[in-house]
């Protein structure tokens, strides 16, 4: 569960303020699959710091409740680009966040083993990220968010920098995931086509400073469609909202 009340958050540079979210309620509870949409530029990233502790904010709360297991890391971030260290095997860049742990090699190679058979990556173990694919890059950045079982996944535009075909592979693999695993998950997109897909729920971050400007269920069943006929007219709603065209 996530449970954001009243969250504020002002950056200072240089003698300027620059006040990016004010007021933002937000309760996501455990399982949910929510996806934040909004222009660039607006605090999306910010949010997900939020979260994830990374950024603390000026006002407001940010509480996560996690299985007691999972009290120490109860997250994981997936960005944009994958990240990964090309000197170390797919494998090795998959348990680096498992490297704090008490686990053996084998014991931590093992939990990078079924991380990467989630994501469809068997038998890639051995190779560097440089024998990868783009997709399959950002495969190897989700399965290693994946190893240390978080209880929470942020991801940050992962599929934005992908080409249409991979991007769509990569979708369903994460519903997949999702279905699978019942982790909760907050996925900052641009693409309402991708928001309305994949979640259980939009939110829709507008304004300076930002605040959530709307919210929608997604109850369409799964597995999904694309386009289909019955989240048109949802479709349509959030491109006004967003001041989206076409
Ligand atoms: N560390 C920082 N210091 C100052 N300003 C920042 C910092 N990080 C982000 N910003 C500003 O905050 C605003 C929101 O940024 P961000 O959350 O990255 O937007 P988004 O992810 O929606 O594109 C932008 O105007 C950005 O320039
Ligand atoms: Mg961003």
């Amino acid at each position: 569960m996530i449970d954001l009340k009243n969250i504020g958050l002002t950056f200072a540079r240089n003698g300027e303020q620059s006040e990016v979210l004010r007021g933002l309620d937000l309760f996501i509870p455990a399982g949910r699959f929510v996806a934040v949409l909004g222009p660039s530029g607006v605090g999306k990233s910010t949010l997900l710091r939020v979260i994830a502790g990374l950024l603390k904010p000026n006002t407001g709360s940010v509480a996560l409740s996690t299985s007691p297991e999972n009290a120490h890391l109860p997250v994981a971030m997936v960005f944009q680009d994958a990240r990964l260290l090309p000197w170390r095997k797919v494998w090795a860049n998959v348990a680096f966040g498992l490297e704090h742990s008490k686990l053996t090699t084998a014991e931590r190679r093992a939990k990078a083993e079924t991380a990467l058979a989630l994501v469809g990556l068997t038998g890639f173990s051995e190779r560097f990220p440089h024998e990868l694919s783009g997709g399959q890059r950002q495969r190897v950045a989700l399965a290693r968010a994946l190893a240390v079982e978080p209880d929470i996944l942020l991801m940050d535009e992962p599929f934005a920098a992908l080409d249409a075909i991979t991007r769509e592979g990569l979708q369903d693999e994460l519903a997949r995931i999702h279905a699978a695993t019942g982790k909760t998950i907050v996925f900052v997109t641009h693409s309402i086509d991708e928001a309305v897909h994949l979640a259980d729920e939009v939110v829709v971050l507008a304004g300076k400073p930002a605040r959530l400007a709307a919210a929608h269920v997604i109850d369409t069943p799964r597995p999904r469609r694309r386009n289909g006929d019955e989240t048109a007219e949802l479709v349509a709603q959030m491109r006004a909202q967003l001041g989206q065209t076409g």
